[in-house]
């Protein structure tokens, strides 16, 4: 099996699809890896780690994925790497299917096998394959950051000669994975941390990390579904959730904002009349950005001030700390690859049929399988 890993060029993407240590793995098991030239180079992996780990490197992109069984790339191809893409190759990327377009067609007419990363099905099997996860424990953590170093305060409480400083309140909306690194690193920032989340399980999870769980009554099994995410909520429960929000809100400096439901655009949860009755001087750090934000003054990639109020609506924040976030990712497509990979020999199997697979097949055998 021939897998390629190619460079990343879309604007601020700064990770690789796999890693050195994903390569050795992968060679030792049988595999030729070819990487482009610089792939990892922004996540400070040299090409010479590629060479030490079994790699061969190319020149450019089409020499990287002439002859590839497997593309593996972080973004989905730019026009010019989709006509690279030779039939029968099967495509590993977070493809962003819902909004890939005319691309999707034009992977099918091409004869491409695409599987992507974003549709990892969140079952416990394919939990070490889910890259949507493992981004967004970085993200959690950076939202962080970015909130606290946009504060005119700090976190911490100090007690220094100068006489004391109070501890800085942050407010974590949505204890997902992202909203439980947001927690864990407010913790650690000194924060005073509380959090809301519509699943009763989220209780627990919070309060596990020293956090204090903001209580209300649309806080209820009914919130989630069978596979535990949580539901869209009715116009009443909405309404119910702004208040207990609204009255929480008033006294937080940093607001770290993560809810999100499954193929849904994100609920608004903090309205601008609720912005213009915080303190000046607070930041709202707006995850759910991309999906239409949390926060109704959000807007996606930008800062924006409201009443002396910060809101930030960040692209992309995995792809700002490539390092780790290219260890994870390259593992996860590295388990990906190995679940691929028929027991008898080394050779690539994708079977529609398979949960994981069939799951994440967007395009197969000259057709777009997108539900
Ligand atoms: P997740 O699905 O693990 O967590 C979302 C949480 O929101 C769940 O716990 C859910 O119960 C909760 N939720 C849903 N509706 C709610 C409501 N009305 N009130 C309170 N909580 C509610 O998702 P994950 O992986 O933590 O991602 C969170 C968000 O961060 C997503 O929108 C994702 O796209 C975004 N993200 C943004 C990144 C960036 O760089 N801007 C990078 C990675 C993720």
């Amino acid at each position: 099996m021939r897998i390629s890993v190619l460079t990343e060029r879309a604007e601020g993407e700064q990770r690789v699809a796999l890693v050195p240590e994903n390569v050795a793995k992968l060679v030792k098991a049988g595999a030729t890896v070819v990487v482009q030239e610089g792939a990892g180079a922004r996540a400070f992996h040299a090409d010479a780690a590629y060479v030490a780990a079994g790699a061969t490197i190319a020149d450019s992109a089409a020499a990287a994925v002439a002859g590839a069984d497997v593309v593996a790339k972080v973004q989905r191809p730019l026009a010019d790497e989709m006509s690279l893409l030779p039939s029968g190759v099967t495509l590993i990327c977070m493809l962003n299917a819902q909004s890939a377009g005319d691309q999707l067609q034009q992977l099918a007419t091409q004869g491409v096998s695409t599987l992507a990363l974003e549709r990892v099905p969140r079952i416990t099997r394919a939990q070490s394959m889910d890259v949507l996860s493992s981004q967004a424990t970085i993200a959690g953590y950076k939202a962080v950051l970015m909130g606290a170093a946009a504060l005119p305060r700090i976190l911490p409480m100090m007690t220094p000669a100068a006489g004391s400083l109070t501890p800085g309140k942050a407010f974590v909306i949505g204890a997902g994975v992202a909203g439980l690194q947001a927690i864990a690193t407010a913790r650690r920032l000194g924060a005073i941390v509380t959090a809301f989340d519509v699943r009763p399980a989220a209780a627990e999870q919070v309060q596990s990390l020293g956090a204090t769980f903001v209580k209300s009554d649309v806080v209820s099994a009914a919130a989630e579904d069978k596979g535990g995410y949580a539901k869209a909520q009715s116009q009443d429960e909405a309404t119910r959730t702004l208040e207990t929000i609204g009255n929480h809100i008033v006294t937080q400096d940093l607001v770290i904002t993560t809810a999100a439901i499954p193929g849904r655009a994100a609920p608004r949860l903090i309205t601008a009349e609720m912005v213009r009755k915080m303190k000046p001087g607070s930041v709202i750090v707006d995850l759910a950005a991309e999906t239409g934000g949390n926060c109704e003054l959000t807007k996606f990639g930008e800062t924006v001030v409201e009443n002396g109020v910060t809101i930030m609506g960040p692209r992309n924040l995995p792809a700002t700390q490539p390092m780790h976030a290219s260890q994870m990712f390259g593992r996860n497509v590295f388990t990906l690859l190995t679940h691929l990979t028929s027991k008898e020999g080394n050779t690539l199997v994708v079977d529609p049929a398979d949960e994981i697979t069939g799951a994440m097949l967007v395009t197969h055998a000259g057709q777009i399988r997108l539900s």
